[in-house]
């Protein structure tokens, strides 16, 4: 029987073989890779070994059995990323279209399999037809195969994504259980039901791209973490990404040396606006508080009213909640709530400290947000921040009103630490919403009604727009200067490094999904 060699030019053809291969250079940016290249870029020089390289298919229907390539579709193996221990797979369009077979799907459970058992993170690099419609069921087995080990794997070992060509049907669903999903711009797409299907039930005419393609998952649905413009620029992505994760959930992130200095920022003093209801960039906060140049940030496109991202604080790595005042004015709505509680749980997973930076008006009102469930996603990142024992550490940089003070990792549901800076506004809503409802008869009755709703105004915002109400209940640990917030969150995280929490035994909770 002629078994075949698909896509192993001779260079590569060395690193198959085991021997070494020249680094491929940047030269592809703009191409797409094969599978092996994307491996062999992906791995630190000559750290790859490949597994079941010599794997076929067992299918004989439709003329298969004299149809078949070593690996079958897909380049497993493990390798090392900047040194690190780190179990991948690539599916090989050129065969079959990376459809996934029987055997396809054995060989990615298998080093699912070892990457659990040695504690290491699995990077899939996708590029498929979906299940491979020669096998029928057999296929169909195979992917749930490897959904169930998606979810055993899950807050166990990190599992990272890559969409790097088609990713349709039921394929979908094994990125979409991994812990972030990265996607490429233009030569990529996922959707459950393609174009065709589309328009014969729902008679709409779409195309891929826009049904499934990166930016439509980056900005519409959620489902890319992150999108890349080319397959080099997605493997950088992957690697970055990675260095601010541990092994596994037993493990810390590396720490990076750093020696304290003195750590003030004046340019923090001077972010906060005049007038409390001008917006100001929360990434401006951010640059001022971490490790120069460290922020990465996740969903940037996404519910853009709220930040999420990693970020290093003194050589540590970090996970930063951020209400973002240029978007809706940093409201919570379902979307921050769901962007925002997905990625608080995957740091407490994975023993990554959070930091959070408030400044949020309260819930998004309106029939849009309550009909779509804003009760039960709020609820989420409540539930998110309540069940966390990773470090919590807060700072609350203007706004903290109503149930958004309580959700954003307040000290009530287990923050460790709580900042304020001195324009921090703490209460049950802004001034002339309070003064509106609870001085209403006075307002009325008054006979310069405008200058009396002024009155009552001031007279709440002097009793509540300031951090010190809180404060003297200890709801606020201190009210610090915001050129000094680098240097007290260093030493807070510091301090909490050892921090140990007890749950109460249970199977699991209830997460309001
Ligand atoms: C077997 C497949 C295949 C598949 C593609 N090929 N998909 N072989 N099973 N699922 C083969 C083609 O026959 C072709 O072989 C080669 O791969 C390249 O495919 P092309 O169609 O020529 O490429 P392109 O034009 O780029 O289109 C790519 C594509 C298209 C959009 C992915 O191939 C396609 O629509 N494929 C089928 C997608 C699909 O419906 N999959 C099943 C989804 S359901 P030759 O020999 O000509 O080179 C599913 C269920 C999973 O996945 C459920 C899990 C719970």
């Amino acid at each position: 029987m002629d078994i075949k060699i698909k896509n192993l030019n001779d260079k590569l053809s060395q690193a198959y073989l085991g021997g070494g291969v020249e680094r491929i250079e940047k030269q592809h940016s703009n191409k797409k890779l094969t599978a092996r290249e994307r491996v062999m870029y992906l791995m630190d020089e000559g750290s790859f070994e490949e597994i079941g390289a010599l794997v076929t298919h067992r299918t004989k229907e439709f003329g298969m059995a004299n149809q078949k390539f070593y690996g079958d579709g897909v380049v497993t193996g493990y390798g090392m990323i900047n040194g690190r221990l780190v179990y991948v797979f690539a599916q090989d369009f050129t065969v079959f279209g990376g459809s996934l077979s029987e055997t396809h799907a054995e060989k990615i459970c298998k080093i699912m399999d070892l990457a659990v058992k040695v504690g290491a993170p699995i990077i899939g690099l996708n590029d498929s037809g979906g299940a491979r419609i020669q096998e029928g069921v057999r296929s169909l087995g195979g992917y749930a195969d490897i959904f169930y080990r998606n979810v055993q794997a899950s807050g166990v070992i990190p599992q990272l994504s890559a969409i790097m060509g088609p990713c349709a049907g039921g394929a979908v669903y094994s990125p979409a259980m991994t812990d972030f999903t990265i996607m490429i711009e233009n030569t990529s797409y996922m959707f459950v039901t393609g174009p065709n299907v589309v328009k014969t039930v729902t008679n709409e005419t779409v195309t891929s791209e826009e049904l499934g393609g990166a930016s439509t998952h980056a900005t519409k649905s959620g489902v890319a973490h992150v999108t890349s413009s080319n397959d080099v620029e997605c493997l950088e992505d992957l690697k970055k990404l990675l260095s601010y994760l541990p092994q596994n959930n037993q493990e810390a992130p590396k720490k990076f040396p750093f020696e304290l200095k003195d750590e003030v920022r004046d340019v923090l003093s001077n972010i906060i606006p005049d007038s409390a209801n001008k917006p100001y960039d929360m990434h401006d906060v951010i640059k001022g508080i971490i490790d120069e140049d460290s922020f990465y940030e996740i969903h940037k496109d996404y519910a853009e009213n709220i930040l999420v991202g990693f970020a290093r604080l003194g050589g540590r790595s970090i996970g930063i909640v951020a209400n973002q005042p240029m978007f809706l004015a940093g409201v919570l709505d379902v979307n921050s709530s769901k962007k925002a509680a997905r990625f608080v749980r995957f740091c407490d997973a994975f023993n990554i400290p959070l930091l959070v930076l408030e400044d949020v008006p309260g819930f998004l009102p309106g029939t849009d947000q309550e009909w779509r469930g804003i009760i039960v996603h709020g609820a989420k990142l409540l539930y998110a921040f309540s069940e966390a024992t990773v470090p919590r550490v807060t700072v609350i940089t203007r706004k903290a009103y109503g149930g958004a003070y309580d959700v954003m990792n307040s000290k009530h549901i287990g923050a460790d630490m709580n900042f304020a800076w001195p324009s921090a506004e703490i209460a049950v809503m802004g001034a002339k919403g309070a003064a509106e409802i609870i001085f209403k008869k006075e307002i009325n009755s008054a006979e310069d009604k405008e200058a009396k709703l002024k009155e009552k105004e001031s007279e709440y915002a002097e009793l509540f727009a300031n951090p010190y109400s809180a404060a003297e209940r200890g709801f606020i640990d201190e009210v610090i200067l915001p050129k000094d917030t680098r240097r007290k969150l260093i030493k807070a995280f510091a301090m909490l490094e050892d921090k140990k929490a007890d749950t109460p035994k249970r199977k699991h909770g209830n997460i309001p999904l």
